[in-house]
């Protein structure tokens, strides 16, 4: 047996990936499942994005390498899309790095910035990817608090108190995953008032703002955010392409370069059809968020029926593609919990605490999941 780099101790298969497993062989074994587990949109792109993907399969030069920094207009696109949609002006050639998906870019900002033994602040709860990958590299993840009491936004006398001596990046992001919490610029703002202080990389991690928000934000907006901060945006849940794995690096045209270093070194660019319909997604106007938004809508008034129906408190100020909510008084595990609903019910349903320590009495419900399901969920209890 040829043994395993020591990285590999630092890790677990991530919790989807074994967990799903179970999941599809309970559905396998005739178990008839409702996955409210995880956030993969089951919507379908918009019509005119399929047609610019069957279109470009004949351009000449589709089927090549692709440029490692994107096509021009995927790059204009993006830039566009933050103008347009959050009021950020970005440079689409230093400013704007495309990127087969956010949850890659997490990895190259780790690999670009991060020495073994350097410190990385992440949220408690937050997304499971900023540890593991922190742990990969060799770095010390130091978790912040995120509380139900202050809205799920960091405590920044807390935050002070730690040793940041050490601390290169610090990962936030609002609208927050798993919570829906929305932040506010005012919180950016302390958030990059800090970062500077203490020459921190801050990244935000913003694939939600367009669903169920009426105030989509981007950390980008607090001047001179450039200077110390990074944000990640995706096409996965804004337009229903999480498969096609898009994503965007936008800011700091230094630090993009730095991950450009990084990426350029991994992969040979992205599939041209893919590129080619990205770039038309991103010219979606405001009729394609409300009429996904009128189906979200529709969904969270059900799934938080289904969540009261459990005995949960939902956190009802929540936005984004999930619902959160607090477990029952007196049931103390949230794997326990979820663990007998699948088992029972076959009903999956995610445990807060993969998210962290934090997240030990919640649940999170996906909103990935059709009406009539989500209303047969509810009557089977
Ligand atoms: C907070 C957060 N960041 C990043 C990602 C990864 O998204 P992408 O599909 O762009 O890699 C997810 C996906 O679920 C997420 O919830």
């Amino acid at each position: 047996m040829i043994t395993t780099a020591k990285r590999l101790n630092t890790v677990e298969e991530y919790y989807f990936s074994s967990k799903l497993r179970e999941v599809r062989q309970l559905a396998a074994e005739g178990k008839p499942i409702i996955n409210m587990g995880i956030g993969s949109p089951d919507l379908q792109p918009s019509q005119a994005v399929v047609d610019a993907v069957v279109v470009a399969m004949q351009d000449e030069n589709a089927h090549q390498y692709q440029s490692y920094q994107g096509l021009p207009e995927l790059r204009q696109g993006m830039a566009d899309f933050y103008t347009n949609n959050y009021q950020v002006a970005l440079n689409p050639v230093t400013e704007i790095l495309p990127l087969m998906g956010s949850k890659e870019g997490i990895m190259h900002i780790s690999l670009a910035f991060l020495n073994e033994g350097d410190h990385v602040l992440i949220p408690n709860p937050g997304y499971p990817t900023y540890t593991s990958v922190t742990n990969l590299v060799g770095a010390v993840p130091v978790f912040y608090d995120l509380k139900e009491d202050t809205n799920w936004e960091p405590d920044f006398e807390a935050l002070e108190r730690l040793d940041l001596a050490k601390v290169k990046i610090m990962w936030i992001g609002y609208p927050h995953m798993p919570t829906g919490a929305r932040g506010s610029l005012e919180l950016f703002k302390k958030l990059v008032a800090f970062a500077k202080k203490h020459h921190i990389l801050l990244v935000n991690d913003n694939p939600y703002s367009f669903v169920l928000n009426d105030n989509p934000m981007s950390l980008l907006q607090v001047a001179g955010a450039k200077d110390v901060a990074l944000e990640l945006n995706s096409l996965s849940k804004t337009f229903n392409m999480a498969g096609w794995r898009v994503g965007m690096l936008l800011g700091n045209a230094a630090c993009i370069d730095a991950v450009l270093k990084v990426k350029s070194n991994m992969d040979s660019g992205m599939f041209y059809g893919i590129q080619k319909g990205a770039t038309e997604a991103l010219k979606s106007d405001k009729t394609w968020f409300d009429s996904m938004n009128e189906i979200y809508k529709r969904r969270r008034v059900l799934t938080e029926q289904l969540a009261e129906k459990l005995g949960c408190k939902v956190y009802k100020e929540g936005v984004g593609l999930f619902v959160w909510a607090k477990l029952p008084e007196g049931i103390t595990s949230s794997e326990d919990f979820i663990d007998s609903i699948l088992y029972e019910k076959s009903i999956f349903i995610t445990p807060g605490t993969i998210f962290g320590s934090n997240g030990e009495g919640f649940i999170r419900f996906a909103l990935c999941v059709k009406e009539e399901k989500v209303q047969e969920a509810i009557a089977r209890f």
